[in-house]
């Protein structure tokens, strides 16, 4: 059975102050079903770790340099996160490619280099709208997932976040059979590539304007293993009740 999991990615969010809302999530989450994971800017991440000891929140980065150690200005690596307290790291999310021109090949050496650091990566992938309006979604995924996953996975350490770029911050949500027919793509072609074995063990999350209002109908969806919360994560009065959905689904 799949852990059911629910991440919240604070983007470029939050100071001290903001630790707070970890330390709401953990009281009201004690002994909850699905794993919880905040992933606070990379300044927070060893004083977040910190409030979240010994309760259900775990803590991820968002994101990595391929390497371990070197002349990179600016970079933090694999190593350094889990040093600092994460478990996890976010990878090619759509504002990465963006803003940073990540392809394909480096969030799959950013993989590669987190997974020897022990960390799990959540790899996150989706289509444009033009793309989605052009019929070309499953083409367009089936690109990311075969370019930006590593072979050397186990399965356990990968989750795979479909996040369309059009629903991204836009209060716009694909619809259940849109988000129902990537998902089953997804994991069919994680079958495909890496066996029934290791693909039922991936999780799959859905992200774009996941909120409290919609969690539920999303998470009833069979292949949705969880969400990926941008701004619905960052006040705990906002995310738990999407914690709580999940756990009920
Ligand atoms: P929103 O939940 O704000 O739409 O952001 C989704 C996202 O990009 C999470 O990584």
């Amino acid at each position: 059975m799949r852990r059911k999991l629910a991440a919240g990615n604070w983007k470029m969010n939050g100071t001290s102050a903001n630790l707070a809302q970890i330390e709401a999530l953990k009281d009201a989450h004690v002994g909850a079903l699905s794993e919880i994971l905040i992933a606070p800017p990379t300044s927070l991440l060893h004083r977040a770790s910190v409030v979240a000891e010994n309760g259900p929140v775990a803590l991820a980065a968002q994101d990595c340099h391929k390497g371990e150690s070197g002349a990179h200005t600016g970079d933090v690596s694999a190593d350094m996160l889990k040093d600092a307290g994460a478990t996890y790291v976010i990878l090619g999310h759509s504002e990465r490619r963006a803003d940073h021109d990540e392809h394909d090949e480096d969030v799959r050496a950013k993989a590669r280099g987190a997974l020897k650091a022990g960390l799990r990566v959540i790899i996150c992938m989706g289509e444009e709208l033009e793309e989605r309006e052009a019929d070309n979604t499953l083409d367009i995924i089936a690109g990311q997932l075969a370019g930006s996953i590593p072979d050397d996975i186990d399965g356990e350490n990968l989750v795979v976040a479909y996040e369309p770029i059009w629903a991204i911050g836009t209060g716009k949500v694909p619809s259940v059979a849109q988000i129902t027919e990537v998902h089953d793509f997804i994991r069919a072609r994680l079958e495909h590539r890496f066996g029934l074995k290791i693909a039922r063990a991936v999780r799959l999350l859905y992200g774009g304007s996941v909120k409290a209002s919609n969690a539920t109908e999303i998470f009833a969806i069979e292949n949705v293993d969880g969400a990926l919360v941008g701004g619905a994560s960052l006040k705990a009065e906002d995310f738990s009740p999407i914690i709580t959905a999940l756990d009920k689904s």
